[in-house]
């Protein structure tokens, strides 16, 4: 117990840190490009804002969520999404006073009690966008080809963009009593959560993976041929601009996704040599959300992208760069009296801004040149006793085996130069 991580969570040890840097880099990257700034929200917020944002008939809020009560008799809740938070804070700091649409970024932990398996975790990691403030359609196609343009920065080309409209609430509950009409003879040869979904949230049965479940609702009317005009226009809109932007996408009448928030459009990023959890991005609109939280009206759409499952493709494809943790100079002394020296040594270098590192466990010489070697080590600065007494050090060039006994006064100004070299 002592020596494990808690069941759905993961270390990221050194030698994978550097493929997230590398991830979140690309991330930075990219909404720089597109004008989206970073936004950080605590890990935690009260239940009740997810309670309210996501929906109490959600699978998040019923089954998932890290719920529990603090020292001040408040329910906490650990984040399992991050769209409520953001509008939280976009409501706290009055970000709708600042210029319009607000666009933002976040990447972090997420948690959510479910089935861990490959590609699902507990605490897991999402690279979010929201964009608050615009209702046309021109602010989704953004937001698409945004996660769609990140995704193939990183290598990644076999993508599977599905989209869809779940309507508003002036369309959706016509299309709701449709879709109850149509499966209520067929509702109780279907699973449990579907049945409870019935009278909850009908239009999730659409998204149930079980065979008999979707065998049964083959035929369903569908949200698309029910949309009001104004939904019609705004999904036919986003369809040529994302045509105009050159990005593919499948028309997926079933996609519903997992979330209460959504109006409009909805639409999720597959990456199918995942196999199960092959869904890497999800995210819609979400005109109704500010309002449930307390604001005036006020539209949003957004994403989110599973970093671990990105990671998995990555690897799949053997897209990661190879690690990097070679430095500049290895400092080697020899002995008690070297040890002042070298670390004086270390210390100056590294204030220059040269990548260097020393022994600090009294290693022979073998030992040391085999540790830089592995490292692996431009240099190596050996220093002796006849190198302390003199003031200098004897440096040598790892690749050529070159050696030369330099001045430590001057080892700054020559390592550079040998550096340049
Ligand atoms: P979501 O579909 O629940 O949407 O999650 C987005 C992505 O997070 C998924 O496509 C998946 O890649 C990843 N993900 C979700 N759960 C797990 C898990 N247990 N383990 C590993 N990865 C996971 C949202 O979270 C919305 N907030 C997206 C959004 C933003 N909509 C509008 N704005």
């Amino acid at each position: 117990m002592l020596t494990t991580a808690p069941r759905g969570t993961k270390d990221i040890l050194p030698d994978t840190s550097g493929h997230w840097q590398y991830i979140e880099e690309t991330a930075y990257t990219v909404c720089r490009t597109y004008g989206y700034s970073e936004i950080r929200t605590p890990v935690f917020e009260h239940t009740e804002l997810f309670l309210r944002g996501i929906g109490e008939t959600t699978d998040i809020v019923d089954k998932e969520m890290y719920t529990f009560t603090d020292r001040g008799e408040r329910s906490i809740t650990l984040r399992p999404e991050n769209t409520a938070a953001v509008v939280r804070a976009f409501l706290e700091h009055k970000l709708y006073a600042g210029p319009q649409p607000t666009k933002l970024f976040y990447m972090g932990p997420m948690f959510r009690y479910d089935r861990p398996q490959a590609g699902r975790y507990r605490q897991f990691h999402q690279f979010g966008v929201e964009a608050i403030g615009s209702k046309g359609a021109a602010i989704d196609a953004e937001i698409i080809v945004l996660a769609v343009q990140f995704l193939r920065k990183l290598g990644l080309n076999e993508l599977k963009l599905n989209i869809n409209s779940v309507g508003c609430p002036q369309c959706r509950p016509v299309y709701r009593t449709r879709l109850q009409e149509f499966l209520k003879e067929k509702v109780t040869a279907m699973c449990g959560d579907c049945q409870s979904r019935f009278d909850r949230n009908p239009m999730r049965i659409l998204d149930c993976k079980k065979e008999a479940c979707t065998a049964l609702s083959q035929g369903a009317p569908q949200m698309v041929d029910c949309l009001c005009d104004e939904c019609q226009a705004h999904f036919s809109q986003l369809k040529d601009l994302l045509t105009a932007a050159d990005v593919e996408f499948v028309l997926n009448p079933r996609l519903v996704r997992g979330l209460d928030y959504y109006t409009k459009t909805a639409f999720e990023i597959q990456y199918s040599p995942l196999g199960a959890q092959s869904a890497v991005c999800g995210g819609g609109r979400y005109d109704g959300l500010i309002e449930e939280c307390g604001g005036q009206p006020t539209p949003g759409i957004g994403f989110a992208i599973g970093l671990e499952r990105v990671l998995l493709a990555l690897e799949k494809q053997n897209l990661l760069p190879q690690a990097k943790n070679d430095i500049d100079l290895y400092i080697a002394p020899l002995g008690e009296n070297a040890q002042a020296p070298a670390f004086r040594l270390l210390c100056q270098l590294r204030q220059e801004g040269i990548a260097c590192d020393m022994d600090f466990l009294n290693r022979s010489l073998k030992a040391q040149m085999k540790y830089a070697n592995k490292y692996p080590a431009k240099f190596v600065a050996i220093i002796g006793e006849e190198e302390v007494q003199q003031n200098k050090v004897m440096l040598k060039n790892m690749e050529t085996g070159e050696q030369q006994l330099i001045d430590m006064d001057t080892i700054q100004q020559q390592f550079k130069a040998e550096r340049k070299g």
